[in-house]
């Protein structure tokens, strides 16, 4: 188990490169059990949770090839079970059971289990399979869904805290291969929805309207290989972006797609910090007199949970009461007491969290608990006086592509350190 010793106070300048998608590219590489012919997906992020999604391909089937970042799946025959070991370290592993479905109208796969930033049901996956004719039980710990045939439908697949993007996603995945068309009302409209689309009419699915609240699938008899490149991760996007303006100097980010973080580029600007953007570039300047914030999240194109406790640990020293809401995910706020920990002046009050802003962070050692709580941490690591040790370290590696090695570039002093 890595940890990683940030020395903090260190401004950051110059340019860092984006990875591609990880939330896009777990469901790309799922989508490619729908075809006996091969696919190739480029723009693959090494991360631990990718790794896992192709050790679950191979499991099922699949023929698996991996250079730099592309990826060559191969499935031209398939088993439709993936028990508990394989799916056990990534939820993201509910998004197999849409091509299983789609293809052998068949899937058992071990269901979820509980996540550290609150419940995560699939009841509205299921909803969806069983709107298209299948049947589903849970069964000593997995879920079962089959069904002779698959018709298309009109499903609504909006839950009490709005879309569900895997849900829109397994949906989709399943809805291609059904016969006649599928309506997907309140579906998720989120970039990495829009990707996976793409990547399925690339395949020969016809899907119009992702990107909007109703998508529909028109059902074809069988996909085919293509070729596809993974967009631009816009959460590791973001989280430089807020390293930059916490602690520029000035940085450049490179190889990332603007349009996908309007909303956080307006909070980054609201806060006072210059933000300039081209097609694929972002530029962001520090700011000596940052302003508080007000903010709520909200599906895309609102303001992403995903984004949340990076925020969190960039208002921690902004000057006056930032308010920040959580109405996607509620109970995420596992960063808090850690930030605390280190001098930051939040509390808790249901799903909002009120931030006073403090002159000082101090360094200590902290506890990552979830992805993006792990990158609150270090960012308030950055900022701190001294030396912050952010343990468990994996859940970092899930997401982030050698988030040391990029803000070492930047002029930051990471050292992972082997436990
Ligand atoms: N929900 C239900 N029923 C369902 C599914 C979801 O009630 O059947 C609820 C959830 O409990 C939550 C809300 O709907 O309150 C939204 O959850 P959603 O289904 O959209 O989440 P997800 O698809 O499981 C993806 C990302 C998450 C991201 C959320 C929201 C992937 C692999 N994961 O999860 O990413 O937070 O959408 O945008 O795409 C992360 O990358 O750190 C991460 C957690």
């Amino acid at each position: 188990m890595d940890k990683i010793l940030i020395h903090g106070g260190r401004k950051l300048h110059g340019t860092v490169r984006i990875s591609g998608s990880k939330n896009s590219a777990l469901p790309i590489l799922a989508a490619t059990l729908l075809t006996k012919e091969p696919c190739t997906i480029s723009n693959v992020p090494d991360l631990s949770d990718i790794h896992y999604m192709l050790q679950i391909l191979s499991h099922l089937g699949g023929q698996v090839e991996r250079a730099s970042g592309t990826v060559r799946v191969s499935a031209e025959s398939i088993r439709s079970e993936a028990p508990y070991d394989i799916v056990r370290k990534m939820r993201a592993s509910v998004c197999v059971l849409g091509p299983l479905l789609g293809r052998q109208k068949e899937a058992v796969v071990s269901l979820p289990g509980g996540c550290v930033i609150g419940d995560r049901p699939i009841d509205l996956h299921l909803k969806g399979f069983e709107a298209l004719g299948a049947v589903s039980r849970i069964e000593h710990g997995n879920v079962k869904i089959f069904a002779s045939q698959l018709r298309g439908a009109n499903v609504n697949l909006r839950g009490k805290n709005g879309p569900t993007v895997l849900g829109t996603d397994n949906v989709m995945m399943a809805a291609v291969l059904a016969e006649g068309t599928t309506v997907i009302d309140s579906a998720a409209a989120e970039p990495e929805v829009v990707d996976l689309a793409n990547f399925l009419n690339k395949m020969g699915a016809k899907i119009t309207g992702a990107g909007t609240r109703r998508i529909v699938i028109e059902g074809v008899k069988e996909l085919h290989g293509a070729d596809h490149s993974v967009i631009p991760d816009r959460i590791e996007t973001g989280t430089y972006l807020v390293a930059g303006a916490m602690m520029g100097g000035e940085v450049e980010i490179q190889r990332a797609d603007p349009e996908h973080l309007g909303s956080v580029i307006e909070a980054v600007r609201g806060s006072g910090y210059s933000v300039e953007t081209t097609r694929d570039t972002i530029r962001v300047r520090g700011n000596g007199s940052p302003k508080p914030l007000t903010l709520t999240t909200e599906p895309y194109p609102g303001f992403p949970t995903d984004m949340q406790a990076q925020m969190c640990a960039l208002l921690c020293k902004t000057k006056g009461i930032s308010v920040i809401s959580e109405t996607i995910f509620p109970q995420r706020y596992m960063h808090v007491s850690e930030l605390k920990r280190m001098g930051a002046d939040i509390s808790l009050d249901g799903h909002t969290a009120v931030i006073k802003g403090v002159d000082i962070l101090s360094g200590a050692p902290v506890m990552a608990s979830d992805l993006r709580a792990s990158a609150a941490l270090v960012l308030a690591g950055l900022q701190a006086d001294g030396i912050t040790e952010v343990n468990r370290v994996y859940h970092i590696d899930r997401g982030y592509e050698s988030i040391d090695d990029k803000l070492n570039q930047l002029g930051a002093q990471l050292d992972r350190v082997k436990v």
